[in-house]
């Protein structure tokens, strides 16, 4: 593991949990209420309201150990409730769910916002589990609702709020017998309001940040004795690389893998720098480890997931540091100075799809900015990586470019668009784009319809300006267009979108493609759906075909197959065809 701030985690933990040693639930309600919320700030001192730090540790460290204190505890749980994952980890640093109120609590996980909220729940499941909780997915049966929230833009945030009024409601109706149902918000809203949404929502217990995880069970015990809990302390190191994470699906033929942490590109408009802290990547031996097993498992595609996947840098190796300066895509820039050194993201990709050639490897979100050549070439050289890139623009003009800091004009921007043409014929792009930006003018919007118009993604996010306070966008610009002028331009982006991904499926109609099934289709039991190399939907019917292994047998396609499937029509979110044959990644590769 790595030397992380969760060290610093672990200590302010260990103070605010040292009553419990005295086995008071009276002292301990004591101790927490004095400490105040948020268990980074509490320390002893602060409970007693004198003396210096240093002199508090000279006391501590002439007291009982963190390691005396905890194996009391662990002994009391395993005499008094043997739980399989305690009883596995005896020094298991947190409380279990049963230490203070009896048997295993059960928590419901709701997931909102992005895909790395997805992964970022796989993971808090994961602690979690391990700390004794069982998993429900019947809100009514939950004594624990824990929300992974968004703050991207202000609708994600009233999504929450409108989620919680009606959670409130739940708590309330719930009989005593049952005792407490406990509430957790988790993740980028989380840290943002930080213990505002304790003095705004009462009903809330529990608020953890994205790097702060590793510390729930810690602040499901304090909620568990009538107290409400904060951790929204961001850190520099954390990757979670030691917690496997836990598929919400465990049947799921995809899976996401989290690379890496945090952004350090501070475009103007984005909350994210600031809900999610700073970049830092994960070690290269835990991303191989955990794809490893995801493929033992017959998963079959894994999704690589970041803020800025390719912006990628391994530094937990000595040998890694000696590698040359980061590379930039040509006419791009940053604001941060090149970083030096660390194993880059053309060898994790590399490393990664080198794992199960039948398995598929995609990334997301990529940076327009960090595209050596290299990427392109092993993209191009590797069967089982998709020719799939989102390439979010986020505006066609150079001049609300600039005021976003993005790094690039449009004119560098297209042209990248043609080297990837060029690079990997054939590529599916995709984008995220924001209209009403600060200051965007009627010309600059019709920039951007006619740079779509030119790319024609196959899919495009678009979103309306929504400003966030502390980003720089908030400081120093105006929120100057106004909402129904926003809206307008959103519909006309998607109009010219539409257009052009209809003509881009349009393309494929005739021609073989080779279809990850993933179930049955959400319209009709008699037909398949899955996922062709550039990540569209394609539908087909669920006939008995060849098995793919020429010996003259018939199948029906399964969750997890690859299927050759001919196109045979298109709109501009879906394809649809007829299944030819089972095949492998492998053999499709081998007849191109
Ligand atoms: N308003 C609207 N859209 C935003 N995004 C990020 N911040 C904002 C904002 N303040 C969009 C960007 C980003 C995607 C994940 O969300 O397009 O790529
Ligand atoms: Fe936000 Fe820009 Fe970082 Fe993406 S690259 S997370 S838009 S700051």
């Amino acid at each position: 593991m790595l030397p992380s701030m969760h060290g610093i985690l672990g200590s302010a933990s260990f103070l605010c949990q040292r009553p419990l040693r005295r086995t008071s639930q009276k002292l301990f309600q004591a101790w927490h209420s004095t400490c105040g919320l948020d268990s980074r700030t509490c320390t002893e001192e602060d409970a007693k309201g004198k003396g210096s730090l240093e002199d508090f540790h000279a006391k501590l460290a002439a007291g009982p150990s963190l390691q005396h204190f905890l194996q009391g505890v662990t002994h009391h749980v395993q005499e008094t409730h043997p739980l399989p994952a305690e009883a596995e980890e005896a020094s298991a640093p947190y409380l279990g769910p049963s230490t203070l109120t009896g048997p295993p609590r059960k928590v419901y996980l709701e997931t909102y916002g992005c895909q790395m909220n997805v992964s970022d729940t796989e993971i808090a499941w994961s602690v979690l589990q391990k700390s004794g909780y069982r998993r429900t997915t019947r809100l009514e049966e939950a004594d624990v609702i824990l929300l992974v929230t968004c703050s991207i833009r202000e609708k994600a945030e009233q999504t929450i709020w409108n989620r919680l009024n009606h959670l409130k409601a739940v708590k309330l109706k719930r009989p005593a017998s049952q005792g407490a149902l406990r509430i957790g918000i988790l993740g980028c809203m989380a840290e943002r309001l930080k213990e505002k949404i304790l003095d705004q929502e009462r009903l809330v217990d529990v608020v953890a940040g994205p790097d702060a995880y590793r510390d729930l069970p810690h602040l499901l015990a304090l909620a568990e004795s009538g107290q409400q809990a904060a951790n929204v302390l961001l850190s520099l190191e954390e990757t979670y690389a030691d917690i496997l994470p836990i598929q919400t699906c465990p049947s799921a033929t995809s899976a996401f893998v989290s690379i890496m942490r945090g952004c350090d590109n501070m475009c103007s408009y984005c909350i994210v720098p600031f809900t999610r802290g700073r970049e830092r990547s994960r070690p290269l031996a835990s991303i191989l480890q955990e794809v490893q097993m995801l493929s033992d498992q017959g998963v079959k595609e894994v999704t690589l997931l970041g803020q800025n996947v390719n912006s990628y840098r391994d530094t937990s190796e000595v040998q890694f540091l000696s590698a040359a300066p980061s590379r930039l895509s040509r006419g791009f820039s940053t604001i941060y100075k090149p970083k030096q050194g660390g194993l880059r993201f053309a060898e994790l990709l590399d490393r990664v799809s080198a794992i199960d050639p039948e398995m598929r490897i995609r990334f997301t979100s990529p940076h327009p900015k960090d595209f050596p050549d290299e990427v392109f070439q092993l993209m191009k050289e590797r069967h089982n990586i998709c020719k799939q890139l989102h390439l979010p623009v986020q505006s066609g003009s150079t001049r609300v470019l600039e005021a976003m800091r993005r790094g690039y004009t449009r004119e560098a921007y297209l042209e990248l668009v043609q080297h990837i043409h060029d690079s990997l014929p054939g590529v599916t792009l995709s984008s995220d784009i924001i209209a009403g930006f600060c200051g965007e003018t009627e010309a600059d919007h019709q920039q951007t319809v006619s740079l779509i118009h030119e790319v024609r993604y196959n899919t495009a996010f678009i979103f309306a300006y929504s400003e966030r306070q502390k980003t720089r966008a908030f400081h120093r610009l105006k929120d100057d267009v106004p909402p129904d002028v926003k809206h307008r331009r959103v519909k006309e982006l998607m109009d010219v979108f539409r257009e052009g991904a209809l003509q881009a499926n349009a393309a494929a109609v005739g021609h073989m493609q080779v279809v990850l099934v993933e179930g049955p289709s959400k319209r009709s039991t008699l037909e398949l759906s899955g996922r062709n190399d550039g990540n569209i939907k394609v539908i087909f019917p669920d006939v008995e075909m060849d098995d793919g292994t020429d010996s003259g047998s018939v199948v029906h396609a399964q969750p997890g197959d690859y299927v050759l499937v001919k196109i045979s029509s298109a709109n501009s979110q879906t394809l649809k065809g007829i299944a030819l044959r089972r095949t492998t990644l492998r053999e499709s590769a081998a007849f191109g």
